[in-house]
């Protein structure tokens, strides 16, 4: 059980129907994910990144094939089973931040803290513990508003990081940003990487690409290669 991969997907298909049509956005998809990975899930526009990614983070179920988490088959499991593994397992962060306008950056990050029963104090000693991580210390009291676009997805990092979550998932995380702020994201994940923290970064941006340690590159959603370090490649050098 301990070697186990975090996460197996063995031939794992999703086919979405729209009244006649029937539509196969991935095919016969099998990929590990093991705890420490940095993995970068690359792949032209419409390829089946983000399907791969809400599959993997237990925010969609596959049509056919096996999800195993820590070896233990998933597939069957219900929505509320979904959400408590979701809790449980992983963290999420998307291309638009998803921060509460009305709540300080420290609420912001205490907020999903609710669901594992922590006192209001103790969540909000934890946000500033988590924002200090992610370099935004000094701006616990502020409001979202008040901060630069890549301060909104740090805040959102250290939201996703709130439960401990073994693996961190990002779709297009800089997707919104301007590319110099884009590197913040970039040296943040690193360094979160460093500290132990399992990632899955969907992205475009080749720069966050390069980072990563293991490159999954989608193509009509199927897994076209899997490779380490295909930093080459990735810069066209
Ligand atoms: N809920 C859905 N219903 C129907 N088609 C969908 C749905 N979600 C995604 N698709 C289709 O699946 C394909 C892959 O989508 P997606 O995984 O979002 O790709 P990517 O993230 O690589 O751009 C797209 O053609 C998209 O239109
Ligand atoms: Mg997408």
């Amino acid at each position: 059980m301990s070697d186990a991969p975090l996460i197996q997907l063995d031939d794992v298909t999703k086919v979405f129907v729209t009244g006649a049509i029937r539509y196969e956005v991935l095919k016969d998809i099998s990929i590990e994910v093991r705890r420490g990975e940095y993995i970068a899930l690359i792949g032209a526009s419409g390829s089946g990144k983000s399907t791969l990614l809400n599959i993997l983070g237990c925010l969609d179920v596959p049509t056919s094939g096996h999800y195993r988490l820590e070896g233990e088959e998933i597939s069957a499991k219900s929505d509320t089973e979904m959400a408590h593994i979701r809790n449980r397992f992983f963290g999420f962060v998307f291309q638009s931040f998803n921060l509460l306008g009305r709540y300080t950056v420290a609420e912001n990050v205490a907020l999903p803290m609710v669901y594992h029963g922590l006192g209001r104090r103790e969540r909000l000693d934890k946000a500033k513990a988590l924002l200090t991580r992610v370099g935004l210390g000094e701006f616990t009291g502020h409001y979202p508003s008040e901060l630069s676009g890549g301060m909104q997805q740090r805040v959102a990092i250290a939201r996703a990081l709130a439960n401990n979550p073994a693996v961190l998932f990002a779709d297009e995380p800089t997707g919104n940003l301007d590319s110099k702020t884009g590197t913040e994201i970039i040296s943040l994940f690193e360094q979160l990487n460093a500290e132990g923290t399992t990632l899955v970064v969907v992205t475009h941006d080749a720069r966050v690409a390069q980072h990563a340690r293991r490159v999954l590159t989608l193509a009509d959603g199927r897994m076209l290669t899997d490779k380490q370090n295909s930093i080459a490649e990735l810069t066209g050098a």
